[in-house]
């Protein structure tokens, strides 16, 4: 059998976060991956620079996953988790628990990144409820903030066209101000110094709503989709202090900052802030299997075991939670980057790699580099009257060149398997250096 490298049908798939009827009429197609390469239809080669999307921390095609799923697909396809159970699940969750910081020992597992923040804000609100605060119902999030496309995240999220769309959405909702500020912080390399003062916003949030009424506060920890915000330095430490005096639970968002991608296992350790509660996904199976995962520390678990044994404590799940191959595809996930040293590599690799970001500056149309981690955003100056149009450029004309890029309005985000070595480095930024030179 050979695999098809252009199908007949480009219709029938209506594309997720695609300009549609512009992709089917030059299609960009990948059709294998090894290490730090996809393969595209024609055969050139492409360097990953965002991980798939932000998913395959260990690289592509690793065999101790692939064999993983390939064993448990045989063992075991499926079992539910409803009033049963099954082994790799319990041990997914004991391994991720044992990776996770503080007492984030208690693990709900669903299907995506989305799944696990609807279900961090419903555990927030049942807590509450759990313990006779049953008023505290409000969700903050923060001006472009990304969590997923659920009603909760949409909600809690800060993306005008991701919420324009739908509605009403959750009511109950407030945001606190984004922490991008070009005037004050361009070309920060790490944490920018101007703007922890913005944590105090949520101080003002609960003059306005009373605390007693506030049951979450969420944020990403580095904020990916909207464009790779940095937090200013000690606005976390700070957004905790706040949180913990009014007794308001703080969620971390880590889906795209955990499993390494700072240099440290999940961000909550990089920036030594620790929350209550820790969305996770993507890079938890290496992007192989769809799942996601909630980290629960251990004093809101408590507060659920209450009232009679055979009384449900959480009326909340998914038929996939903890679904066999997903949970095998994990454990194997985790032993590669426990064996390789995958998030001590990114670590030793990021001070290059933000070199080499950095060393764009200059080129046309750039107004700021910024980076933590193995992560770079890269603004652009947008066309007058076509916002998003130079970036968008430039990732069709990267990918031509074999370079794949993400691109959210005019700002590039590079977010590489942390796999990468020196001379990928190299590759990755001589390929947009001479992109953003031939571009107008
Ligand atoms: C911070 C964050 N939260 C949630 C999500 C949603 O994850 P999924 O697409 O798996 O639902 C994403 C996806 O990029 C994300 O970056």
């Amino acid at each position: 059998m050979t695999d098809v490298t252009m199908p007949n049908d480009l219709e029938s798939f209506w594309m997720p976060f695609t300009s549609n009827r512009q992709f089917k009429t030059a299609p960009r197609m990948l059709v294998a991956a090894k290490d730090m390469h996809y393969t595209a239809a024609d055969g050139h080669a492409v360097i990953d620079g965002t991980a798939g999307l932000w998913c395959c921390n260990a690289g592509h095609g690793r065999q101790k996953i692939i064999e993983a799923v390939q064993h448990q697909v045989t063992q075991l396809d499926f079992a539910p988790t409803f009033q049963m159970g099954h082994p790799k699940a319990f041990e997914a969750a004991s391994r991720l628990a044992s990776l996770l910081p503080g007492d984030l020992d208690r693990i709900f597992f669903t299907n995506s990144g989305s799944e696990s923040i609807d279900t961090a804000l419903k555990i927030a609100l049942a807590y509450h409820r759990a313990r006779g605060e049953g008023t505290r119902t409000r969700l903050i999030g923060r001006e472009r903030g990304y969590h997923g496309v659920g009603f909760g995240g949409i909600s809690v999220g800060g993306i005008v066209t991701n919420r324009k769309w739908f509605g009403g959405l959750l009511t109950g909702t407030d945001h606190m101000p984004h922490t991008h500020n070009l005037a004050a912080n361009a070309y920060t390399r790490g944490e920018p110094a101007v703007g922890a003062d913005l944590a105090d916003e949520l101080e003002r949030i609960v003059t306005l709503h009373d605390a007693s009424n506030i049951a979450a506060v969420v944020v990403e920890p580095v904020a990916g989709s909207t464009g790779v915000l940095v937090p200013p330095q000690g606005y976390l430490k700070r957004l905790r202090e706040i949180c913990t005096k009014h007794g308001i639970l703080l969620i971390f968002d880590e889906v795209i900052t955990g499993f390494g991608r700072l240099g440290s296992s999940f961000a909550s350790e990089h920036f030594d802030v620790l929350p209550d509660l820790m969305t996770m996904a993507k890079g938890i199976t290496n992007g192989v299997i769809p799942m996601g995962a909630v980290g629960v520390r251990e004093p809101i678990y408590q507060a659920f075991m209450q009232g009679p044994e055979n009384a449900m404590e959480l009326f909340h799940g998914y038929t996939y939670s903890g679904h066999p191959i997903a949970a095998a595809a994990s454990i194997a996930t985790m032993d590669i980057y426990r064996e390789e040293g995958l998030f001590e590599r990114a670590a030793a690799m990021a001070p290059y790699f933000e070199d080499a970001a950095h060393s764009l500056k200059g080129l046309p149309n750039i107004i700021d580099i910024r980076n933590i981690g193995l992560v770079a955003g890269i603004e652009l100056a947008p066309r007058p009257g076509k916002p998003g149009a130079r970036a968008y450029d430039a990732f069709v004309k990267c990918f031509e060149q074999g370079l794949l890029i993400r691109t959210t309005g005019d700002i590039i985000a590079l977010s590489p398997p942390l796999i990468i070595e020196k001379h990928h480095i190299d590759e990755m930024f001589g390929i947009l250096a001479k992109v953003l030179r031939e571009l107008d």
